[in-house]
């Protein structure tokens, strides 16, 4: 069936991907693998995720829930090992993705029983954890403060430029003659065979919409209650950093990430205040400070950058990542692993959505994602 929109009448899609983040986007990309046609709609709201976020792909240091988060974590760092070059190779760009790992410094004997906790949940998930001392740690990263002596070292954390990934994966869409559109989605109606999906002089019907929304999930009429909410964070960022060691520090207060070029981005604020995204001078000095705490060099230096995102948080660690009804799905509410579990969500999803078996069992979504869980959804399907 053809429907008319701003470019034309064209063939109706199989799926329409309804946000282009990093998860949409990915989301798309499997899709289309698999053979779907497949368009994508996204109105770029201020303040999403994607491109705000710090690109960490930390499935130990940044893991908010128990072992079962950890181990989906994990698989889903192993999909980024290969995905970042072959994104790169099919976008033609750079993501700057770099695996030399999360270091954890030891700031205090409290801070020290924290480690060996992390350590032994590292080692516990079969993941490597290095002790490292002050001469390696001086050779790692020259600025840090004297008197820290030693660090955890996880090897097997990443991270990514995450603003650069969400480019390339639409590079790597248009390749395929994916359709990117631009348009605010305020509505979804499943009927007859397919799902009407509209908004702001934008119309397409397809024959099953996935909403990849984040933090806006919820503002499309028609989809059951999902309980995700906005929950803001600020960051800074540096220039003219030039460590050897190029992944992320963290300690318990804030994380350091590098980027190519000699950025380091320090993060973040975790704050519940709806869709605000205005900058507070307070929370950029307090990221500053701490930063300066362990990182003298930064002292007297000016932040060159200031912004905020908006995580999509559930009640629970977990995101919903589901069937909705027959033909509508929801792959949103990563909270702080967005980046992270994009390529697994992305590898999920997409079979439930062309209604095939996951090629791979330990790509089967977990009950801990489904829809259904919530009172409010209790009548949807997983
Ligand atoms: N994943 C980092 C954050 O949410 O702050």
């Amino acid at each position: 069936m053809a429907r008319r929109n701003a470019s034309g009448p064209r063939p109706r899609p199989d799926v329409l991907v309804v946000g282009g983040g990093l998860i949409g986007l990915l989301t798309a990309r499997e899709l289309a693998l698999a053979g779907a046609r497949v368009e994508v709609v996204d109105d770029r709201q201020e303040g999403a995720a994607s491109p705000n976020a710090a690109g960490m792909i930390a499935p130990i240091a940044e893991s908010i829930a128990d072992q079962a988060f950890a181990r989906l974590s994990i698989r889903s760092r192993d999909l980024w090992r290969d995905l970042a070059p072959t994104l790169e190779r099919e976008s033609g760009t750079s993501i700057d993705y770099d695996d030399s790992g999360s270091l954890l410094p030891v700031l205090d004997p409290e801070g020290r029983k924290v480690l060996d906790r992390i350590r032994a949940r590292a080692l516990d998930l079969g993941e490597a954890a290095r002790d490292l001392d002050r001469a390696e740690l001086a050779e790692l990263v020259p600025d840090l403060r004297p008197g820290i002596e030693e660090a955890l070292l996880l090897p097997g954390e990443h991270r990514v430029d995450n603003r650069l990934a969400a480019t390339a994966a639409a590079a790597a869409l248009r390749q395929r003659n994916v359709v990117l559109h631009r348009a605010t989605v305020q509505r979804v109606v499943e009927a007859s065979g397919e799902v009407v999906t509209s908004g702001n002089g934008f119309e397409c019907a397809a024959g099953a919409v996935v909403v990849c929304g984040g933090a806006w999930t919820p503002q499309v009429h028609g989809l059951p209650a999902l309980p995700i909410v906005p929950v803001k964070g600020q960051m800074i960022a540096f220039d003219r950093v030039d460590w050897p060691f190029t992944g992320a520090i963290r300690t318990p207060a804030f994380y350091a990430v590098r980027r190519a070029g000699g950025r380091l981005l320090i993060g973040a604020s975790v704050e519940h205040a709806g869709f605000d995204l205005s900058l507070s001078d307070e929370v950029g000095a307090d990221l500053a400070t701490g930063a300066a705490a362990l990182l003298p060099t930064l002292k007297d230096r000016e932040p060159v950058e200031h912004w905020a995102g908006l995580r999509p948080g559930t009640p629970d660690p977990w995101p919903i990542v589901g069937r909705l009804s027959e033909r509508l799905h929801v792959a949103a509410g990563h909270f702080r692993n967005g980046i992270l579990l994009a390529p697994l969500t992305a590898r999920m999803i997409a079979p439930l959505v062309l209604d095939q078996q996951p090629g791979d069992p330990r790509l089967a979504i977990p009950e801990v994602m489904h829809p259904g869980r919530f009172a409010a959804g209790e009548r949807l399907s997983s």
